[in-house]
Protein backbone atom coordinates (compact mmCIF):
# COMPACT_ATOMS: atom_id res chain seq x y z
CA UNK A 1 0.00 0.00 0.00
CA UNK A 2 1.18 3.82 -1.04
CA UNK A 3 2.23 5.80 2.19
CA UNK A 4 0.61 8.41 -0.01
CA UNK A 5 -3.28 6.07 0.26
CA UNK A 6 -3.04 5.95 4.48
CA UNK A 7 -1.89 9.47 5.04
CA UNK A 8 -5.05 10.81 2.71
CA UNK A 9 -7.68 8.28 4.29
CA UNK A 10 -6.52 9.33 7.81
CA UNK A 11 -7.26 13.47 6.41
CA UNK A 12 -10.09 12.40 4.67
CA UNK A 13 -12.33 10.66 7.11
CA UNK A 14 -11.54 13.90 9.89
CA UNK A 15 -12.64 16.47 7.61
CA UNK A 16 -15.85 14.20 7.59
CA UNK A 17 -16.21 15.24 3.67
CA UNK A 18 -18.67 12.25 2.61
CA UNK A 19 -22.25 12.96 2.78
CA UNK A 20 -23.41 15.80 1.07
CA UNK A 21 -25.47 15.04 -2.14
CA UNK A 22 -26.04 17.92 -4.45
CA UNK A 23 -30.02 18.19 -4.88
CA UNK A 24 -29.83 17.61 -8.96
CA UNK A 25 -28.59 14.23 -8.19
CA UNK A 26 -31.29 13.28 -5.58
CA UNK A 27 -33.94 13.28 -7.77
CA UNK A 28 -32.52 11.44 -10.64
CA UNK A 29 -32.72 7.39 -10.76
CA UNK A 30 -29.95 5.43 -10.47
CA UNK A 31 -28.79 4.43 -13.38
CA UNK A 32 -26.37 1.11 -13.36
CA UNK A 33 -27.15 -0.85 -10.15
CA UNK A 34 -25.63 -4.41 -11.00
CA UNK A 35 -25.59 -4.95 -7.35
CA UNK A 36 -27.90 -3.71 -4.89
CA UNK A 37 -31.82 -4.01 -5.85
CA UNK A 38 -33.44 -1.19 -8.40
CA UNK A 39 -35.65 -0.16 -5.50
CA UNK A 40 -33.27 0.51 -3.08
CA UNK A 41 -34.01 3.96 -2.17
CA UNK A 42 -31.29 6.58 -2.54
CA UNK A 43 -30.67 7.35 0.77
CA UNK A 44 -30.29 3.77 1.55
CA UNK A 45 -28.33 3.23 -0.98
CA UNK A 46 -25.95 6.56 0.06
CA UNK A 47 -25.89 4.94 3.70
CA UNK A 48 -23.90 2.09 2.52
CA UNK A 49 -22.20 4.00 0.30
CA UNK A 50 -20.82 6.02 3.66
CA UNK A 51 -20.48 2.48 5.34
CA UNK A 52 -17.61 1.68 2.31
CA UNK A 53 -15.96 5.08 3.04
CA UNK A 54 -15.57 4.91 6.05
CA UNK A 55 -14.47 0.81 6.37
CA UNK A 56 -11.89 1.82 3.52
CA UNK A 57 -11.04 5.54 4.65
CA UNK A 58 -11.86 7.16 1.47
CA UNK A 59 -13.87 9.74 -0.24
CA UNK A 60 -16.75 8.88 -2.54
CA UNK A 61 -14.44 10.00 -5.56
CA UNK A 62 -12.04 7.09 -4.85
CA UNK A 63 -14.43 5.39 -7.01
CA UNK A 64 -16.58 7.44 -8.45
CA UNK A 65 -15.19 9.05 -11.39
CA UNK A 66 -15.83 13.26 -12.63
CA UNK A 67 -15.79 16.42 -11.11
CA UNK A 68 -13.16 18.48 -8.93
CA UNK A 69 -12.56 15.73 -6.68
CA UNK A 70 -13.40 17.56 -3.63
CA UNK A 71 -17.33 18.76 -4.17
CA UNK A 72 -19.81 16.42 -5.68
CA UNK A 73 -20.60 18.92 -8.18
CA UNK A 74 -19.87 16.96 -11.81
CA UNK A 75 -19.51 13.51 -10.05
CA UNK A 76 -20.32 10.86 -12.47
CA UNK A 77 -21.84 8.29 -9.65
CA UNK A 78 -23.21 5.64 -12.63
CA UNK A 79 -19.66 5.32 -14.71
CA UNK A 80 -18.14 2.32 -14.01
CA UNK A 81 -14.57 3.73 -15.34
CA UNK A 82 -12.76 3.49 -12.34
CA UNK A 83 -11.50 0.13 -11.57
CA UNK A 84 -11.82 0.61 -7.75
CA UNK A 85 -15.96 1.10 -7.95
CA UNK A 86 -15.32 -2.24 -9.98
CA UNK A 87 -13.40 -3.94 -7.60
CA UNK A 88 -15.47 -3.09 -4.80
CA UNK A 89 -18.44 -4.62 -6.40
CA UNK A 90 -16.40 -7.53 -6.94
CA UNK A 91 -16.08 -7.32 -2.74
CA UNK A 92 -19.35 -6.72 -2.69
CA UNK A 93 -19.81 -10.53 -4.06
CA UNK A 94 -16.71 -11.88 -1.97
CA UNK A 95 -18.59 -10.90 1.07
CA UNK A 96 -21.75 -12.88 0.19
CA UNK A 97 -19.98 -15.81 -0.43
CA UNK A 98 -18.23 -15.20 3.10
CA UNK A 99 -21.25 -14.70 4.98
CA UNK A 100 -23.89 -16.73 3.38
CA UNK A 101 -21.86 -19.54 1.47
CA UNK A 102 -18.95 -20.36 3.87
CA UNK A 103 -19.96 -19.00 7.47
CA UNK A 104 -23.22 -21.26 6.93
CA UNK A 105 -21.22 -23.98 6.40
CA UNK A 106 -18.79 -23.83 9.64
CA UNK A 107 -19.47 -27.07 12.06
CA UNK A 108 -20.52 -26.22 15.36
CA UNK A 109 -20.81 -22.29 14.66
CA UNK A 110 -21.14 -19.95 17.08
CA UNK A 111 -24.45 -18.83 17.61
CA UNK A 112 -24.26 -15.59 17.94
CA UNK A 113 -23.07 -14.98 14.43
CA UNK A 114 -20.30 -12.76 13.63
CA UNK A 115 -20.74 -11.43 9.92
CA UNK A 116 -17.90 -10.40 8.08
CA UNK A 117 -18.05 -6.50 6.66
CA UNK A 118 -16.13 -4.32 4.75
CA UNK A 119 -14.17 -3.24 7.78
CA UNK A 120 -13.78 -6.01 9.14
CA UNK A 121 -10.84 -6.35 6.66
CA UNK A 122 -10.12 -3.00 5.77
CA UNK A 123 -9.69 -1.15 9.12
CA UNK A 124 -10.03 2.07 7.40
CA UNK A 125 -7.26 1.25 4.76
CA UNK A 126 -8.55 1.12 1.21
CA UNK A 127 -5.80 -1.78 0.31
CA UNK A 128 -5.63 -3.85 3.38
CA UNK A 129 -2.26 -4.64 4.32
CA UNK A 130 -0.66 -5.01 7.97
CA UNK A 131 1.91 -2.68 9.38
CA UNK A 132 4.70 -5.41 9.03
CA UNK A 133 3.95 -5.17 5.02
CA UNK A 134 3.49 -1.74 4.75
CA UNK A 135 7.13 -0.80 6.81
CA UNK A 136 8.84 -3.83 4.89
CA UNK A 137 7.78 -2.08 1.56
CA UNK A 138 8.89 1.59 2.69
CA UNK A 139 12.39 -0.75 4.43
CA UNK A 140 12.57 -2.01 0.69
CA UNK A 141 12.21 1.20 -1.83
CA UNK A 142 13.20 3.97 0.85
CA UNK A 143 15.75 2.30 3.48
CA UNK A 144 15.84 2.84 6.87
CA UNK A 145 15.19 6.61 8.17
CA UNK A 146 11.46 6.29 6.05
CA UNK A 147 10.98 3.59 7.85
CA UNK A 148 11.58 4.99 10.96
CA UNK A 149 10.07 8.08 10.34
CA UNK A 150 6.49 6.23 8.64
CA UNK A 151 6.09 4.28 11.79
CA UNK A 152 6.31 7.60 14.22
CA UNK A 153 3.60 9.10 11.34
CA UNK A 154 1.30 6.19 11.60
CA UNK A 155 1.57 5.44 14.95
CA UNK A 156 0.44 9.32 15.88
CA UNK A 157 -1.94 9.59 12.83
CA UNK A 158 -3.73 6.06 12.89
CA UNK A 159 -3.78 5.17 16.35
CA UNK A 160 -6.99 5.72 17.71
CA UNK A 161 -8.88 4.40 14.59
CA UNK A 162 -7.45 0.88 14.70
CA UNK A 163 -5.81 0.53 10.98
CA UNK A 164 -2.74 -1.03 12.23
CA UNK A 165 -1.51 -3.25 15.28
CA UNK A 166 1.03 -1.43 17.43
CA UNK A 167 1.26 -4.32 19.85
CA UNK A 168 4.88 -5.04 20.98
CA UNK A 169 4.27 -8.52 18.65
CA UNK A 170 3.72 -7.09 15.31
CA UNK A 171 7.23 -5.18 15.15
CA UNK A 172 8.98 -7.89 16.32
CA UNK A 173 7.59 -10.52 13.91
CA UNK A 174 9.03 -7.93 11.44
CA UNK A 175 12.14 -7.79 12.81
CA UNK A 176 12.76 -11.21 13.32
CA UNK A 177 11.74 -11.74 10.00
CA UNK A 178 14.54 -9.56 8.73
CA UNK A 179 17.29 -11.08 11.08
CA UNK A 180 16.28 -14.46 9.41
CA UNK A 181 16.67 -13.18 6.16
CA UNK A 182 20.25 -12.44 6.68
CA UNK A 183 19.46 -8.17 7.55
CA UNK A 184 21.21 -7.83 10.85
CA UNK A 185 21.39 -4.09 10.70
CA UNK A 186 17.51 -3.56 9.76
CA UNK A 187 16.31 -5.72 12.28
CA UNK A 188 18.43 -3.68 14.62
CA UNK A 189 16.74 -0.65 13.36
CA UNK A 190 13.32 -2.61 14.15
CA UNK A 191 13.63 -3.70 17.09
CA UNK A 192 15.32 -0.20 18.35
CA UNK A 193 12.04 1.16 17.38
CA UNK A 194 9.97 -0.97 19.07
CA UNK A 195 12.43 -0.43 22.46
CA UNK A 196 11.00 3.32 22.65
CA UNK A 197 7.92 2.28 23.29
CA UNK A 198 8.42 -1.27 25.39
CA UNK A 199 11.66 -0.39 26.52
CA UNK A 200 11.65 -3.20 29.68
CA UNK A 201 10.90 -6.31 26.87
CA UNK A 202 13.33 -8.79 27.70
CA UNK A 203 12.61 -10.42 24.11
CA UNK A 204 13.69 -7.33 22.65
CA UNK A 205 16.70 -6.79 24.68
CA UNK A 206 18.20 -10.25 24.51
CA UNK A 207 17.21 -9.67 20.18
CA UNK A 208 19.36 -6.34 20.46
CA UNK A 209 22.04 -8.04 22.18
CA UNK A 210 22.61 -10.99 19.39
CA UNK A 211 22.54 -9.07 16.63
CA UNK A 212 24.60 -6.65 17.77
CA UNK A 213 26.87 -9.20 18.68
CA UNK A 214 26.79 -10.68 14.83
CA UNK A 215 27.59 -7.39 13.90
CA UNK A 216 30.62 -7.64 16.66
CA UNK A 217 29.58 -4.81 18.12
CA UNK A 218 30.07 -6.60 21.35
CA UNK A 219 30.27 -2.89 23.34
CA UNK A 220 25.92 -2.59 22.55
CA UNK A 221 25.48 -6.04 23.01
CA UNK A 222 26.83 -5.99 26.71
CA UNK A 223 24.76 -2.79 27.33
CA UNK A 224 21.60 -4.60 25.87
CA UNK A 225 22.31 -7.73 28.25
CA UNK A 226 23.11 -5.68 30.97
CA UNK A 227 19.82 -3.75 30.60
CA UNK A 228 17.85 -7.14 30.20
CA UNK A 229 19.13 -8.38 33.51
CA UNK A 230 18.21 -5.02 34.75
CA UNK A 231 14.51 -5.96 33.58
CA UNK A 232 14.66 -9.67 34.34
CA UNK A 233 17.51 -10.08 37.14
CA UNK A 234 19.01 -13.98 36.66
CA UNK A 235 18.16 -14.06 33.28
CA UNK A 236 20.05 -17.43 31.84
CA UNK A 237 20.92 -16.40 28.62
CA UNK A 238 22.01 -12.90 29.57
CA UNK A 239 24.55 -13.94 31.67
CA UNK A 240 25.52 -16.49 29.59
CA UNK A 241 26.56 -14.08 27.32
CA UNK A 242 27.83 -11.61 29.36
CA UNK A 243 30.24 -13.98 30.62
CA UNK A 244 31.70 -15.28 27.40
CA UNK A 245 31.76 -11.39 25.94
CA UNK A 246 33.22 -10.02 28.66
CA UNK A 247 35.78 -12.93 29.23
CA UNK A 248 36.69 -12.31 26.02
CA UNK A 249 36.89 -8.52 26.06
CA UNK A 250 39.15 -9.25 28.78
CA UNK A 251 41.52 -11.61 27.22
CA UNK A 252 41.28 -9.27 24.04
CA UNK A 253 44.48 -6.53 23.99
C1 LIG B 1 -15.33 1.58 -2.31
C2 LIG B 1 -15.96 2.12 -3.49
C3 LIG B 1 -17.11 3.08 -3.34
C4 LIG B 1 -17.16 4.21 -2.56
C5 LIG B 1 -16.10 4.75 -1.62
C6 LIG B 1 -18.43 4.83 -2.83
N1 LIG B 1 -19.13 4.11 -3.75
FE1 LIG B 1 -20.89 4.61 -4.59
N2 LIG B 1 -20.90 2.88 -5.66
C7 LIG B 1 -19.94 1.90 -5.58
C8 LIG B 1 -20.39 0.76 -6.33
C9 LIG B 1 -19.65 -0.58 -6.47
C10 LIG B 1 -21.64 1.07 -6.89
C11 LIG B 1 -22.50 0.19 -7.78
C12 LIG B 1 -23.38 -0.70 -6.94
C13 LIG B 1 -24.17 -1.70 -7.77
O1 LIG B 1 -23.70 -2.09 -8.85
O2 LIG B 1 -25.27 -2.10 -7.33
C14 LIG B 1 -21.93 2.44 -6.46
C15 LIG B 1 -23.07 3.15 -6.82
C16 LIG B 1 -23.37 4.42 -6.37
C17 LIG B 1 -24.50 5.20 -6.79
C18 LIG B 1 -25.54 4.77 -7.82
C19 LIG B 1 -25.13 5.28 -9.19
C20 LIG B 1 -26.08 4.87 -10.29
O3 LIG B 1 -26.83 5.74 -10.75
O4 LIG B 1 -26.04 3.69 -10.66
C21 LIG B 1 -24.49 6.37 -6.09
C22 LIG B 1 -25.49 7.52 -6.17
C23 LIG B 1 -23.32 6.33 -5.25
N3 LIG B 1 -22.65 5.15 -5.45
C24 LIG B 1 -22.98 7.33 -4.37
C25 LIG B 1 -21.87 7.28 -3.53
C26 LIG B 1 -21.59 8.28 -2.53
C27 LIG B 1 -22.42 9.52 -2.24
C28 LIG B 1 -20.44 7.90 -1.92
C29 LIG B 1 -19.74 8.57 -0.73
C30 LIG B 1 -20.54 8.67 0.46
C31 LIG B 1 -20.01 6.67 -2.55
N4 LIG B 1 -20.90 6.33 -3.52
C32 LIG B 1 -18.86 5.99 -2.21
C33 LIG B 1 -18.73 2.00 -4.92
C34 LIG B 1 -18.37 3.02 -4.06
C1 LIG C 1 -12.09 -10.81 3.58
C2 LIG C 1 -11.42 -9.53 3.58
C3 LIG C 1 -12.08 -8.41 2.79
C4 LIG C 1 -13.35 -7.94 2.91
C5 LIG C 1 -14.46 -8.44 3.81
C6 LIG C 1 -13.46 -6.81 2.00
N1 LIG C 1 -12.25 -6.62 1.37
FE1 LIG C 1 -11.85 -5.21 -0.04
N2 LIG C 1 -9.99 -5.95 -0.26
C7 LIG C 1 -9.47 -7.03 0.41
C8 LIG C 1 -8.14 -7.30 -0.07
C9 LIG C 1 -7.20 -8.39 0.43
C10 LIG C 1 -7.86 -6.35 -1.07
C11 LIG C 1 -6.60 -6.20 -1.92
C12 LIG C 1 -6.69 -7.15 -3.08
C13 LIG C 1 -5.47 -6.97 -3.97
O1 LIG C 1 -5.48 -6.03 -4.79
O2 LIG C 1 -4.54 -7.75 -3.82
C14 LIG C 1 -9.06 -5.53 -1.17
C15 LIG C 1 -9.19 -4.48 -2.06
C16 LIG C 1 -10.30 -3.66 -2.16
C17 LIG C 1 -10.41 -2.54 -3.06
C18 LIG C 1 -9.32 -2.07 -4.03
C19 LIG C 1 -8.45 -1.08 -3.28
C20 LIG C 1 -7.22 -0.62 -4.02
O3 LIG C 1 -6.80 0.52 -3.77
O4 LIG C 1 -6.68 -1.42 -4.80
C21 LIG C 1 -11.63 -1.97 -2.86
C22 LIG C 1 -12.19 -0.75 -3.56
C23 LIG C 1 -12.29 -2.76 -1.84
N3 LIG C 1 -11.44 -3.78 -1.45
C24 LIG C 1 -13.56 -2.53 -1.35
C25 LIG C 1 -14.22 -3.33 -0.42
C26 LIG C 1 -15.57 -3.11 0.00
C27 LIG C 1 -16.47 -1.98 -0.47
C28 LIG C 1 -15.88 -4.10 0.89
C29 LIG C 1 -17.21 -4.39 1.56
C30 LIG C 1 -18.31 -4.58 0.64
C31 LIG C 1 -14.69 -4.95 1.01
N4 LIG C 1 -13.70 -4.43 0.20
C32 LIG C 1 -14.60 -6.06 1.81
C33 LIG C 1 -10.09 -7.73 1.42
C34 LIG C 1 -11.39 -7.58 1.82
Amino acid sequence: MREAAVGLGVRLVLLGLVGVIPAAAQDRPMQNLQYFSTDITRDSLVQEMRQFSFALGVRCQYCHVGGDGVSFEGVVFESDEDPDKRKARHMLRLVDVINDGLLPMMVDRDSAETRVTCKTCHRGVAKPALLTDVLLATLDEHGPDSTVTQYDRLRATTMASGMFDFGEWEMNTLAERLARDGRPQDAITIYSKNLEHYPESVSILLALGQLNEEIENVGEAVDYYRRALEVAPGNGFATARLEALTGRQRRSP
